[in-house]
């Protein structure tokens, strides 16, 4: 038979799950909506109960038969929950990631609604929420359920996560959401790092029950514990860079500009004081060419400012100088073509009045020197 790509991934992370494992996998079999083609992937951590080897014997059991297949990786030891997943998504060839656990505390009926509200909200993660109206938890102590509330109140207040129940286990997402993330995959909490590390993406959160489950017991230990606190420390700290990075960005970006038009007043200062000097008594010679020396002056002193002051640039090798000049007065006569340009077009075509012309010429001129001069003579990034 040959096999098509599958449509959707599932990921069940197993560590001792020998009690449950094969009755979910035929469960979530039974809840695959018509017409749509899954791959479910097991990633068993060398369970010390056999789960790993339970899981091969039924897939060569229904290799011949099922549509939908059913694969595990086996990994040499416990590595944790998140790691477990993201090494599922690694080997999982679906568009569309459904993440859940194997003990039956994730109903596998509500696997066909996660799909169903990709298209129905056109959303790119789908996270089954115990935490709004018509979700709830079944079979939890006090201490269990006072514990998620807390982390819950920590990752939205300490990380700005929106959804309401961003500790769940439960979610399916657009594999491509996560394309150029990296994971720290640190303990539990898979959904948190996407919901942080992504921005503007489309989340639907649907509700459901959560079922203590009946056979096996819990994971999670006060290393997970530690684990959670620790993902949260680094996930704030890295968005904290991030913004920084960026506000660093927009005042670098402003504080040049401002260096670039002071240099552009010098330089008419310049212009003025040269072309006055060569036709007063100095030399007498005709105003305009006495102005052409104006104006070769002040483009000479604003590349030397610029490139010294605004762009920070020691580079003095006779090449370099030679190629940024010219650029740099190429750009320097386009900008004084945008200008008359402008103004021209300003005042004959739109009747605006002159000085508001020439100021908003000026303006626009020496804004698209400053940027083709910033990118192609200096070679910066735009924004950095
Ligand atoms: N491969 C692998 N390696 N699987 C693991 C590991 C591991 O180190 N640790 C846990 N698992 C598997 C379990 O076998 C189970 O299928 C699933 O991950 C969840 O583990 P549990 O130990 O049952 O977690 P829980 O019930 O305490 O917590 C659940 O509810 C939380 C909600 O507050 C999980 O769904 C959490 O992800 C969820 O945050
Ligand atoms: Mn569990």
């Amino acid at each position: 038979m040959i096999q098509k790509n599958p449509q959707v991934s599932i990921i069940l992370p197993t560590y001792n799950e020998s009690k449950n494992i094969i009755d979910i996998l035929k469960l979530i079999d039974k809840n695959i909506p018509k017409g749509i083609l899954t791959e479910t992937i097991v990633i068993d951590d060398n369970s010390p109960d056999g789960t790993g080897k339970i899981v091969e014997d039924y897939v060569s059991s229904i290799k011949k038969i099922a549509e939908n297949t059913v694969d595990v990786i086996h990994r040499k030891a416990k590595n944790g929950l998140s790691s477990a997943i993201l090494n599922g998504i690694q080997n999982a060839k679906g568009e569309t990631i459904v993440v859940m656990d194997s003990d039956f505390s994730h109903p596998p009926q509500i696997i066909p609604k996660m799909i169903e509200a990709f298209k129905q909200y056109q959303c790119d993660l789908v996270v089954a929420s115990r935490y709004i109206t018509g979700g709830s938890i079944r079979g939890w102590t006090t201490k269990r359920k006072l514990m998620s509330k807390i982390a819950t109140i920590i990752a939205k207040k300490g990380l700005g996560v929106k959804t309401k129940d961003p500790m769940s286990g439960f979610f399916a997402f657009k594999k491509n959401i996560i394309k150029e993330l990296n994971f720290d995959a640190l303990g539990y909490k898979f959904l948190l790092e996407i919901l942080v590390k992504t921005k503007g993406i489309n989340i639907k959160e649907i509700p459901y029950t959560f079922e203590n489950r009946k056979f096996g017991s819990s994971k999670l230990d006060t290393g997970t514990v530690i684990d959670y606190f620790k993902s949260v420390w680094k996930l704030y700290i890295n968005e904290k860079i991030k913004t920084t990075n960026e506000k660093r960005g927009s005042v670098r970006f402003l504080s040049k500009a401002g260096r670039f038009f002071s240099v552009g007043a010098s330089g008419f200062l310049v212009n003025y004081i040269v072309t006055m000097l060569l036709t007063s008594g100095l030399s007498e010679l005709w105003y305009l060419h006495a102005n052409i020396f104006g104006i070769l002056a002040s483009i000479s002193t604003n590349f030397i400012l610029n490139k010294v002051w605004t762009f920070e640039d020691r580079d003095f090798s006779r090449k370099k100088i030679l190629s940024q000049y010219g650029k740099f007065g190429l750009f320097s006569s386009l900008g004084a073509l945008i200008q008359l340009g402008m103004v021209f077009w300003l005042v004959d075509s739109y009747d605006i009045a002159y000085p508001l012309a020439l100021i908003s010429a000026i303006t626009s001129a020496a804004f698209s020197n400053f940027v083709l001069n910033k990118k192609l003579t200096f070679k910066e990034k735009l924004w950095n």
